[in-house]
């Protein structure tokens, strides 16, 4: 039986614009659907380096205005790969065509602009997904398991960093192409939109809701050359933020991220304590999960350190032979098999719209704390489902 086709129009070809081709291109060697992905259209404003990427990685044709790849309508899905200040209007007119969109971290700028897209996506009954793709790590995938199955019993913490060291140097700019992440106007916030949602979207996932949050951020260098206007601007992301939080489960949240930790380049670690067991998980390491277990017997009691990459370890098995691993980009190849799998079966795949956000209510509870010096409630997405 002939696949049905989703045909792609990629909007940016940077750092994740490559990451999602890899995925897309990789997809359906690996796994079953049948759906079939087609790379039909890249965007970006630079008609040459667009023809560039195309030519790499095989999208049949080139647009330099998202506008007029939206309007196409030998375009299926609309992927989101730019800074964070263009997916709410993309994503937006990209619903209002009729298009599935998956869209990049975090959702949106702000929980105002997240709740519009959502209720654009359900208004217009498109499948949507956003890209946290660290869900997807086999290893963590076998923690959310571990949990689901009761074997740590009533969990008392979670623990999450998420550490850089790339923005120590004062004589760094801010914004523009490169360094938009350092520009409040393009990126929202700084690491608590930016590294910090990628720990909540995983929390939110493992161990549910957070009630409330208490936060402390920090600006380092206050004063940095902004790369459009050649100018010295005040810097408006946070550099670092800390935070406390209660999850609605009871147990008792600490989360940290900085990207100025010398000596680490994109540490995310996770640590849970159940009540008969701990799991631990590093970014650095990512096919191995930490497990601890009080039931095991008392003289051989130790940390075991799980080579995730068994047959029947998460995703293994459509990968080599036990014992070989895999690595960073197969968390978005398995978000593209999901997503295809959520169209197979009519069961979505998430995290969707109303799962990113979630997390946009807590980074923003998170930053409001942090500007009040006050615990702050976190408001709840209502559509249970
Ligand atoms: N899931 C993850 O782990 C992860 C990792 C990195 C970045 N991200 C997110 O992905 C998004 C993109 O980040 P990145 O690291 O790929 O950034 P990047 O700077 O590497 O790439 C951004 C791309 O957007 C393009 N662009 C900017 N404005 C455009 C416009 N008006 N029309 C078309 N193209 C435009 C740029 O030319 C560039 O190709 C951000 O939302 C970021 O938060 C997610």
């Amino acid at each position: 039986m002939a696949k049905k086709q989703i045909r792609i129009g990629l909007i940016g070809y940077g750092f994740m614009g490559r990451a999602h081709s890899n995925a897309f291109a990789k997809v359906g060697h690996f796994f079953d659907s049948e759906h079939e992905i087609v790379l039909q259209a890249i965007c970006a404003r630079d008609a040459a380096k667009a023809q560039a990427f195309a030519d790499r990685w095989g999208y049949r044709s080139v647009e330099t205005d998202w506008k007029k790849l939206i309007a196409r309508d030998d375009i299926d899905l609309i992927d989101i790969a730019v800074p964070n200040n263009l997916h709410a209007e993309i994503a937006m007119a990209a619903a209002k065509a009729g298009k599935m969109i998956l869209c990049e971290k975090p959702l949106a700028m702000n929980p105002k602009e997240a709740e519009k897209m959502v209720a654009a996506v359900k208004k217009a009954g498109v499948p949507n997904m956003v890209w946290y793709n660290y869900r997807r790590c086999p290893a963590v995938v076998l923690a959310k398991q571990l949990i689901d199955e009761g074997r740590l019993g009533r969990i008392f913490h979670y623990r999450a960093n998420f550490l850089q060291d790339w923005t120590i140097s004062p004589e760094l700019p801010q914004g523009g192409t490169a360094l938009w992440r350092l520009d409040a106007k393009a990126a929202g916030s700084g690491v608590t939109g930016d590294l910090l949602a990628h720990c909540i979207d995983t929390a939110l996932w493992l161990n549910g809701g957070i009630a409330d949050v208490n936060a402390m951020t920090e600006t380092f260098i206050k004063e940095r050359k902004h790369t459009l206007t050649g100018k010295v601007e005040k810097v408006s992301i946070d550099d670092a933020c800390a935070f406390l939080c209660h999850f609605n489960n009871g147990s008792l949240g600490l989360f940290e991220s900085t990207r100025y930790a010398r000596g680490h380049k994109a540490l995310y670690t996770l640590e849970i304590n159940g009540e008969h067991a701990s799991i631990k998980w590093d970014l650095h390491d990512l096919h191995r999960l930490q497990w601890f277990d009080h039931k095991d017997q008392s003289n051989l009691r130790a940390w075991r350190s799980i080579h995730v990459s068994d047959g029947d370890h998460p995703y293994l098995k459509n990968w080599w032979v036990p014992g070989l691993q895999i690595g960073y980009e197969h968390s978005f190849v398995h978000q593209v098999a999901d997503f295809l799998h959520g169209l197979d079966t009519g069961k979505p795949a998430r995290p969707d719209f109303a799962d990113g956000l979630a997390t946009d209510y807590v980074v923003d509870a998170v930053l409001s704390s942090a500007k009040a010096h006050k615990w702050t409630k976190v408001k709840q997405v209502k559509a249970a489902k």
